[in-house]
């Protein structure tokens, strides 16, 4: 008898959330034998400080595959990463494709290796805001109707996918896989002590990013979000890393010269330990993203989530986080306040969730029926509520 088959697997990573996912399971899984892991990184974040500063302080092993596929409208983007994928996967022929997350890049790969008859496994599957305005929700939804294994991490996730007729045995609640990097980290981030070189005390500053298209591609609301900024700056010192498209937008209504010259610390995207640093001493945290939600639930910090929905309520019902809205006038209930003290209260956000889903992933390479594709629909969807507010549920 023959040595066993060695099994392959590409792990598929895009933007700079993926990175911090999916890091500890390309960890986790690099000492299995019988695998071998590829990663391909397709190149929708490409500036240094989006892509190459998050993955050198991540340790992330340098990509097999650069894909540089680029910016572009949702169809170019979306559109190369399958063609460009695709290309990749006939050459390597992978037992499985890891994706994570909700970014264009993570359904364009789901795609092109469904349609190759290759199974997909999902990292933070099941997250809802119902809210189909946005690209990261119709990503998630049509990334978890394709995947083989639905890797959640919380409970109502996989109530979502239930609801959705996900057959429960492809479902594995495995915990936070961003919270894995963090808690690896956060001591060397604590070290770093960012705000100090800011000349700012722990816990004094409000840590913001906004880079959502329906926060700040509208320029009249854009202008109203810097007022709100501008005069929460005149209470408590603002800490503002601005994303590139947002920096974009601020500079072409001459927005971003005010905020400047209010104290609002505008500063460049920051790496990932800069970045977790001054969260870990912030006095409280206002965003319209979504891992920052819950790195801010896990580390105790109060975080002001500047959106009418969130797909992740288990990090206001166990954790720190509030819905605030999206109007700016909000902004102004933003309070400093100490840091939480004691263990996270979520389970499973514990720093292990890479270690469960390496596991996981070994068991279903040696059993290649836990692949294979996914069925129908064991029930009709349910249909999300039009009109309501509130925790994961939309606005009209
Ligand atoms: C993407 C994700 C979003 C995630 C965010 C994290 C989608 C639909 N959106 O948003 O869910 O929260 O990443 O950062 O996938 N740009 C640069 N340099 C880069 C990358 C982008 O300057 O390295 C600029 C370009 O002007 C580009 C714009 O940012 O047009 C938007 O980039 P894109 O990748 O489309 O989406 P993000 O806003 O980064």
């Amino acid at each position: 008898m023959g040595a066993p088959r060695v099994r392959k697997v590409v792990y598929a990573v895009g933007a700079r959330p993926n990175f911090v996912k999916v890091a500890p399971v390309v960890e986790a899984l690099a000492g299995a034998s019988g695998i071998r892991g590829t990663i391909v990184h397709t190149g929708q974040h490409y500036d240094d400080a989006l892509s190459r500063d998050v993955l050198d302080d991540l340790g992330f092993p340098a990509p097999d595959h650069f894909l540089g596929v680029g910016s572009g409208t949702h169809a170019e983007q979306t559109g190369k990463v399958l063609i460009a994928f695709e290309r990749v996967l006939v050459d390597e022929q992978p037992d499985l494709v890891v994706v994570a997350g909700d970014v264009n890049s993570t359904l364009a790969c789901a795609l092109a290796a469904v349609k190759l008859g290759i199974p997909v496994a999902h990292i933070e599957s099941g997250l809802r805001s119902r809210d189909w305005a946005m690209p990261e929700e119709i990503n998630r939804v049509l990334t978890d109707r394709v995947s083989a294994l639905l890797f959640t991490h919380s409970p109502e996730a996989a109530e979502n996918l239930v609801l959705e007729g996900v057959d429960r045995g492809r479902i594995h609640y495995v915990g936070n896989t961003m919270i894995d990097s963090l808690r690896r980290f956060e001591a060397a981030a604590r070290r770093r002590a960012a705000w100090r070189s800011l000349g700012l005390d722990e816990g004094s500053y409000v840590l913001t990013t906004l880079h959502r298209p329906s926060n700040v591609d509208d320029p009249a609301r854009l202008h109203a979000l810097v007022d709100a900024l501008i005069a929460l700056g005149r209470r408590t010192p603002v800490v503002f890393p601005v994303h590139p498209r947002t920096r974009a937008r601020l500079e072409s209504t001459g927005d971003l010269r005010r905020l400047e010259s209010a104290a609002v610390e505008c500063l460049e995207p920051l790496g990932y330990l800069d970045f977790l640093s001054l969260e870990t001493a912030a006095g409280a945290i206002l965003t319209d993203s979504g891992g920052i939600q819950e790195e801010a639930a896990a580390l105790g910090v109060g975080c002001y989530t500047f959106r009418k929905n969130t797909e992740r309520p288990v990090t206001v019902t166990l954790g720190t986080n509030r819905l605030i809205g999206d109007d700016p006038a909000a902004i102004s209930t933003v309070r400093v306040a100490p840091r939480l003290s004691g263990p996270c209260l979520i389970p499973l956000w514990d720093g292990r969730a890479g270690e469960r889903i390496a596991d996981v992933l070994v068991e279903s390479l040696r059993l290649p029926s836990a692949l294979a594709p996914a069925a129908a629909p064991s029930a009709e969807p349910t249909p999300a509520p039009l009109r309501s507010s509130g925790v994961g549920r939309a606005e009209g």
